[in-house]
């Protein structure tokens, strides 16, 4: 592998976006570490899915850059590669869990082929293996056994969720990003999938990048926060730090307003 543990797997400087004469984000950058799950709050508008998407190779940034680090070549500008070298990186090292399920699997084809079709998507042709790898990773997703061939639209918004995230680590990537994993489900069904996402990234020692409404959320899962308004990073810190002991007014405002102190 190339690059120490400690280095970072990806470098965030400067990003930028605008759609047209509207701001998306501005002047945004940070390291995430292998294994570091950084949690992005703020309130809707902020410019946290524009910031996601630049990040993970959907969206080019207006200005700024992205850089992460392969397993074989080192740090590689993600948007100074060719489209297809980016959509290459995206299938083997990265996962993305949309908060919509439909933007993240493919209504058409059954839960197991979802999975099954990650690893085929990375040259994967043994059809022993990736029966069996699907099989496992909807049983740790804890999916119903008996629905593996039935099509996702005939699945709760819960069992959707597990899917796309059986989906997206099947095929152990080193990096998954997540907008609004949990949001539009029921609480209990939001806490079993957060306990699932954090024990799941946790094992695996997987970095995670996660969007999100609800602090309860980044309280749970991430190490690190970001707090964002206006398209700009107000506060970024370690979670329990900048929930704790939040120094920025906006950050104050959010955190008295949805946690009791
Ligand atoms: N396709 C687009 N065209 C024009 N403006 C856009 C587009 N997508 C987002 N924006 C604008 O960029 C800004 C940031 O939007 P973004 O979707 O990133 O916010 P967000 O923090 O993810 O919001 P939410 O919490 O509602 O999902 C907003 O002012 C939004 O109106
Ligand atoms: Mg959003």
């Amino acid at each position: 592998m190339t690059g120490s543990v400690r280095d970072p797997l990806l470098q965030v400087r400067d990003l930028t976006h605008h759609y047209g004469r509207h701001l998306g984000c501005r002047d945004v950058s940070f390291d995430l570490h292998p294994g570091e799950i950084l949690g992005i709050v703020g309130e809707s508008g902020s410019g946290k899915t524009t910031l996601l998407k630049c990040v993970s190779g959907q969206l080019q940034p207006t200005d700024g850059s992205v850089s992460y680090r392969t397993r074989d070549l080192g740090p590689v500008d993600v948007y100074g590669m060719s489209e297809a070298r980016r959509r290459l990186l995206m299938r083997t090292d990265w996962g993305i869990v949309y908060q919509n399920a439909r933007d993240g699997l493919r209504m058409k084809v059954s839960a197991g082929a979802n999975v099954g079709e990650r690893l085929m998507a990375i040259g994967d042709r043994h059809y022993g293996h990736i029966r069996s790898e699907a099989v496992d990773w909807l049983e740790r997703v804890e999916m119903d056994m008996g629905r593996i061939d039935d099509m996702p639209g005939t699945f709760s918004g819960g069992m959707q969720q597990r899917l796309q995230i059986a989906r997206n680590l099947v095929t152990k990537p080193r990096l998954v990003f997540m907008d609004e994993p949990t949001s539009g489900l029921d609480v209990s069904v939001q806490a079993r999938l957060l306990d699932l996402i954090r024990g799941l990234v946790g094992s695996l020692g997987i970095a995670c990048i996660v969007v999100t409404h609800d602090l309860g959320v980044v309280r749970l899962l991430s190490h690190r926060l970001m707090v964002m308004k206006g398209g700009q990073v107000v506060e970024h810190g370690l979670t329990d730090q900048v929930l704790d002991d939040p120094q920025h007014p906006y950050t104050q405002l959010l955190v008295s307003s949805i946690l009791p102190v």
